[in-house]
């Protein structure tokens, strides 16, 4: 079967959970694990062009409501707020789950906030039930993202969530 050159970049995603383990032990600040956490996917996984974190905040319209606001990240300035819902992060934070776009030029309400952009994974980031925000990785390879990345990506988000403290 033909298989296309971007499934063939996947790190080796155990020895990177290994690795991360280390660099966040001894820090438990949000602030600090969620900086590092995203130089270090930034820097470890190839052909990206951006890769962080928005949080979930207090609206800044009347009503109380949550709305995504950015975080710590690597990449070109980004879109600073997103409703819950819209977007593939605000989509990925309404309905917790991780968004797999091959090709976002082909997701409806995708937001361009680098139109380097075309092929994303948005995570959401959950610990004790509490959705805390999502991560957010963009490539500028379309498919770029494998199953293989998908498992391996979550499994590090799971060591980052582990490691820190979010309140
Ligand atoms: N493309 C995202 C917006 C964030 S930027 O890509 C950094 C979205 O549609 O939610």
């Amino acid at each position: 079967m033909f298989t296309p050159a971007s499934r063939s970049l996947a790190p080796d995603y155990a020895l990177l959970a290994r690795q991360l383990e280390s660099i966040l032990e001894d820090e438990r600040d949000l602030t600090a694990n969620a900086s590092q956490f995203s130089a270090f996917i930034y820097d470890t996984v190839e052909d990206l062009n951006w890769a962080g974190f928005y949080l979930a905040r207090p609206s800044k319209k009347a009503g109380g409501e949550q709305e995504l606001l950015v975080g710590p990240f690597q990449g070109k300035v980004a879109c600073a707020r997103i409703a819950f819902g819209k977007g593939v992060c605000g989509t990925s934070a309404a309905e917790r789950r991780t968004v797999f776009v091959p090709d976002v030029h082909a997701f409806p309400g995708h937001i361009a906030c680098d139109s380097a952009s075309n092929s994303e994974i948005v995570m959401p980031v959950i610990k004790n039930g509490t959705l805390y925000g999502v991560f957010d990785i963009d490539s500028p390879s379309l498919d770029r993202f494998s199953e293989a990345d998908r498992e391996g990506l979550e499994n590090l988000l799971a060591v980052f969530v582990a490691a820190t403290d979010f309140s």
